[in-house]
């Protein structure tokens, strides 16, 4: 059904190689960096140096960078040479979604929007066959450890069937408030891709045990 992607966001970063080595020992194949600027989102994580970081850790794994930040057409070959694999930006923050996509996809890199949860699937239909990815936040962008907000999961669905509608196979990530008691649902309103940055991180059971049980509710 969905795969797991911790999202450093929560981790601790003075033991980073250490929580990432034991994510992938846990199964995780797609790690999710949360890239903000301050300006499109009240808050400022990390950039490029930490994607290097993260590509050079783990090697083998999908490096899934989501841009909550204004201009994001202005970073993408920085982000692509970093090493991401998958480069979301937030069509809030770009007018020019053909330039930013094909940009993207110049790098080799797969393409992917990130809609905030205020912006109706709508606002992609035009562009979603030239995606293999939409990012559905499921709560407002900026913090990690937020509730889901309520609606997310019929947005969700409405997504899923637009994309088989069409006969697409572009994937559904959502991001944000993922917890043990909605994950299972989550993945059953079809998405195929599930972020967890505080459900994963922060607590004491090892991560290494908690994203393999986690991975497997959904698998
Ligand atoms: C919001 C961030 C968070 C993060 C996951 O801007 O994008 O959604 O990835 O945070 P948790 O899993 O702690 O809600
Ligand atoms: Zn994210």
């Amino acid at each position: 059904m969905a795969k797991l992607a911790p999202s450093i966001l929560s981790c601790d970063f003075s033991r980073l190689r250490e929580q990432l080595l034991a994510a992938q020992a846990g199964g995780a194949e797609v790690i999710h960096v949360d890239v903000m600027d301050g300006h499109f989102v009240p808050n400022i994580t990390f950039g490029v140096p930490i994607v290097k970081a993260v590509k050079k850790i783990l090697p083998q794994a999908t490096i899934d960078v989501h841009l909550m930040i204004e201009t994001p057409r202005r970073y993408i070959s920085e982000f692509a040479e970093a090493g991401a694999d998958i480069i979301s930006f937030h069509v809030e923050a770009e007018r020019d979604f053909d330039a930013t996509i094909n940009l993207i996809k110049k790098h080799g890199k797969k393409a992917a929007v990130a809609l905030c949860p205020g912006t109706p699937v709508e606002f992609v239909s035009e562009i979603i066959s030239k995606l293999e990815m939409v990012l559905l936040l499921t709560v407002n962008p900026g913090f990690g450890g937020q509730t889901l907000l309520p609606g997310m999961d019929e947005k969700i669905l409405k997504l899923r069937r637009e994309i088989a509608r069409r006969g697409l196979r572009t994937e559904i990530e959502i991001d944000g408030g993922v917890k043990e008691e909605n994950i299972e649902y989550l993945a059953s309103r079809g998405a195929s891709i599930i972020v967890a940055g505080s459900l994963v991180f922060s607590d004491e059971e090892a991560i290494e045990e908690k994203v393999r049980r986690l991975s497997l509710k959904i698998k």
